[in-house]
């Protein structure tokens, strides 16, 4: 995925220094060459040379160095990358940049460079989540910086939240996704996905919702995006991270996210992942509902919620070429998927099987049926991210060879 692609890695000063390593290592194996700045701080914790044997390339660290200005300037390491990776990236390199601070060949570079900027947080839960740190990564972002995680986990210091780096291979996953955005086979497509559960509210402190996880939905997105897409996640209360190069629409509701979906604009393709809930309380209450002594339950009136699938499926000008819903079912798996699929007017159906016996709920896996206008294909059962990977690669052919979908009559 990565031949002949040229990334700038700068190094910074944090524990994580060591994953840096095996990050390089991940990279070369795809096919990129690798070259590295190392902040003072960063020296303190991995060894140019250790950098140098595995780049096998000279490692940058001093911004005045004669030698180093006349072989290579400061300006041209980064004209010369196709992406420059900071990992790790400390709360201290995060506040120069956010400040536009150039005190330092790392900082320089990340301030002249025109190339897009990656960065992998890592720092200790409380320095994450200052507001200090908290602001600059929001700065960041609004001017195009990049983020993968940081992941929850167990840190130095016997603490335990957010601020751990993610893995070396999450952080190469996110640097396909980024240079995949220009060269795969679905760059300048548009795509949505929907990912989750939704929460229905009773009252403000209680819900009604299901036990999808998202991360089917989540490695969708994070597949198509591999492959080029521009994708629009909407996606329910979940605890997996964000995928990589996918813009993020939180919502709590049905009427949330139908409102995200038709918000998304002019879509090639729209997969539905999300488990709506069917129902809603008719009259959510406003303040919490009290439990009175010898009084019954409350009656819980329920009222339909708006069909995500079937609204985005109707026919018209802002309708997506391919749009693709998911049946999860308990029972009669084929035989409702294909129901569902004429129902709803969906140009695909992805049946899953969710019985409890499947795990498919929060699980890693996932046994699914694709249902097309041509017949119904068996998949293996498969990790999400491969049936993900799987779908991914049949939008692209779909979309790469645009054939008039048979429409669910
Ligand atoms: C043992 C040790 C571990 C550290 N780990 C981190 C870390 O994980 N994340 C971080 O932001 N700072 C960490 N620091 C603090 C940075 O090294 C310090 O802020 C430094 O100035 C960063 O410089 P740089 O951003 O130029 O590399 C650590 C310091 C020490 C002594």
């Amino acid at each position: 995925m990565l031949n002949g692609k040229r990334i700038l890695l700068i190094v910074a000063g944090g524990i994580a220094a060591f994953k840096s390593l095996e990050l390089i290592r991940k990279l070369r194996a795809r096919g990129a060459s690798v070259r590295c700045v190392l902040t003072d701080a960063g020296a303190k914790f991995v060894t140019p040379l250790s950098l140098q044997a595995l780049t096998e390339d000279k490692v940058y660290s001093d911004m005045f160095s004669l030698t180093d200005e006349s072989e290579m300037g400061h300006i041209q390491l980064s004209r010369d990358a196709d992406l420059v990776v900071v990992a790790p990236a400390t709360a201290n390199l995060l506040a120069r940049m956010a400040a536009g601070m150039a005190d330092d060949l790392a900082a320089t570079v990340l301030l002249a460079t025109d190339k897009p900027v990656l960065a992998a947080p890592a720092m200790n839960v409380r320095m994450w989540t200052h507001a200090a740190t908290v602001a600059n990564v929001e700065t960041l972002k609004k001017r195009g910086v990049i983020f993968v995680g940081p992941n929850d986990g167990a840190m130095a210091c016997n603490e335990f939240g957010p601020g751990r780096m993610s893995e070396p291979e999450e952080i190469a996953v996110a640097i396909e996704a980024v240079l995949g955005a220009s060269t795969g086979p679905l760059a300048g497509k548009r795509a949505l996905v929907t990912s989750g559960p939704t929460r229905e509210a009773i009252d403000p402190v209680r819900y009604i919702s299901n036990h999808s996880s998202g991360k089917q939905g989540h490695a969708i997105a994070a597949a198509l995006a591999r492959l080029g897409c521009e994708v629009t996640l909407v996606s329910g209360p979940v605890a997996v991270a964000d995928p990589p190069g996918v813009k993020v629409v939180r919502i709590d509701s049905a009427d949330e996210m139908l409102a995200a979906c038709l918000a998304a604009g002019k879509l090639d393709v729209a997969v539905f992942a999300a488990a709506v809930a069917d129902w809603k309380a008719a009259k959510p209450a406003t303040a919490k509902i009290k439990k009175k002594a010898g009084a019954p339950p409350p009656a819980l009136e329920l009222v339909p919620n708006p069909d995500v699938l079937a609204t985005v499926s109707k026919p018209g000008a802002q309708r997506p070429l391919l749009v693709v819903g998911f049946a999860a079912e308990t029972e009669n798996l084929v035989a409702n998927a294909i129901d569902k699929r004429k129902r709803k007017g969906c140009d695909w159906m992805v049946a899953n099987d969710v019985s409890p016996a499947t795990g498919t709920f929060g699980g890693e896996r996932n046994t699914v049926h694709l249902v097309t206008g041509e017949g119904v294909e068996e998949w293996p059962t498969l990790a999400k991210d491969e049936v993900a990977g799987r779908l991914a690669d049949r939008i692209a052919r779909q979309l790469g060879a645009p054939r008039t979908l048979k429409a669910a009559e």
